[in-house]
């Protein structure tokens, strides 16, 4: 089988993206915090979860929040949920203001709150006003499209091999395949012969996602289906090490310093965008995740589980592994600090003009 050079430079219309893996948007994790780092780990790619529509339009205060977006996340995309062409091209200008990269859609979310709106994966059975909503947008910003969507709706769904030329045809720059259906959710394997089969049908690049667990995975899939590039999901949750071996960097397991050290930042920096009380919340997802896989012991994880307050988990980190204080201060003088980064939102945005 060729290897392929995830290292390698590929390109979405005019915007160059450094590696060919790409950090997946999810909703509840892909905070900042979760990007940037993605991005030290080898991601040339990442993006924001799924920002509504009509919470932009609404100008609800929370969704604003997501558009903020740091000088060291690009190349970035923003991704939006909703299903009508009008409102979703304003959004889509918004997100240009923003300082995004890219502009992406969500046709994939098989949620119901989402889908019953019409959004998410509903779009795929209706081409018609999915087309509408990437031509709206297309009109309405500079930026390249590219759209996320799954195979279809129902179990053994192909449609997304007739949407998805069409939503190329519609002005979409790029695709993101989840070769699962919206009635799987999660279930079942994400079948890559699909993704293979749109990679021959459109003149785009096509990323593939789902289940893209380990280098050798990220290898079979990109050489099997001609994909430009791998997206990486759960895998990466609490495991950026994984973005690094996938990228073709070190395959060692992190030393438990490590680990705590890129926790602590992940915690303080979270804390930074989301506010403590947020945060407290947020986070304890968060601690199985990093604390897991044999790196600690389980009572440790309950322990901070059931603490609220951040500075007293992140003593009990450090405490647990002493050594990576060190690191937490070299990582931390790396962060670029509040006012170099945020790229401010025009005030019209908060203002409701
Ligand atoms: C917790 C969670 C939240 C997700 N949120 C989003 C989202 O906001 N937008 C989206 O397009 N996909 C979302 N996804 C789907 C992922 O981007 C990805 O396509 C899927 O998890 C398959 O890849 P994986 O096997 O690498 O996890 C989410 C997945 C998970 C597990």
């Amino acid at each position: 089988m060729t290897k392929i050079d995830i290292r390698e430079s590929w390109w979405i219309a005019s915007i160059e993206i450094p590696t060919r893996l790409v950090l997946a948007p999810m909703a509840g994790v892909s905070v900042q915090a979760f990007r940037r780092q993605g991005r030290r780990f080898g991601a040339g790619l990442v993006c924001s979860e799924m920002v509504s529509c009509a919470g932009i339009e609404h100008r609800n205060e929370r969704t604003l929040g997501y558009l903020r977006v740091a000088a060291d996340e690009h190349p970035l995309a923003i991704q939006l949920f909703g299903s009508d062409p009008r409102p979703m091209a304003e959004a889509a200008r918004m997100v240009e203001a923003a300082g995004a990269d890219l502009v992406d859609l969500n046709f994939g979310c098989p949620v119901r709150k989402v889908t019953k709106t019409g959004a998410g994966a509903t779009l795929l059975d209706e081409p018609d006003r999915a087309c509408g909503v990437v031509e709206a947008i297309a009109q309405a910003v500079e930026l390249p499209i590219s759209v996320k969507m799954r195979r279809g709706v129902r179990n053994g769904s192909r449609d997304c091999l007739v949407v998805g030329p069409r939503l190329v045809a519609a002005g979409a720059s790029s695709l993101t395949l989840h070769p699962r259906s919206a009635q799987q959710m999660y279930t079942g394997a994400a079948d890559h012969e699909l993704t293979a089969e749109l990679v021959e049908l459109v003149d785009v690049p096509v990323v593939a996602s789902g289940d893209i667990v380990s280098r050798a995975k990220a290898q079979t899939v990109l050489a099997t289906t001609g994909a430009a590039a791998v997206m990486v999901g759960r895998a990466a949750q609490g495991n950026p090490w994984l973005l690094r071996e996938i990228a073709g960097g070190s395959e060692r397991e992190p030393s438990r310093e490590e680990v705590v050290a890129e926790l602590v930042l992940f915690v303080r920096e979270t804390v930074r965008e989301l506010g403590e009380r947020r945060a407290s919340g947020f986070l304890k997802k968060f601690y199985g995740w990093y604390l897991g896989r044999g790196r600690f012991p389980r009572a440790f994880k309950q322990e901070l589980v059931l603490l609220d307050a951040v500075d007293e988990i992140e003593r009990r980190l450090i405490a647990a592994a002493p050594g990576s204080l060190r690191l937490i201060e070299e990582l931390e003088s790396k962060v670029p600090t509040g006012d170099e980064v945020t790229l401010e939102l025009p005030i019209s945005i908060y203002g409701g003009g």
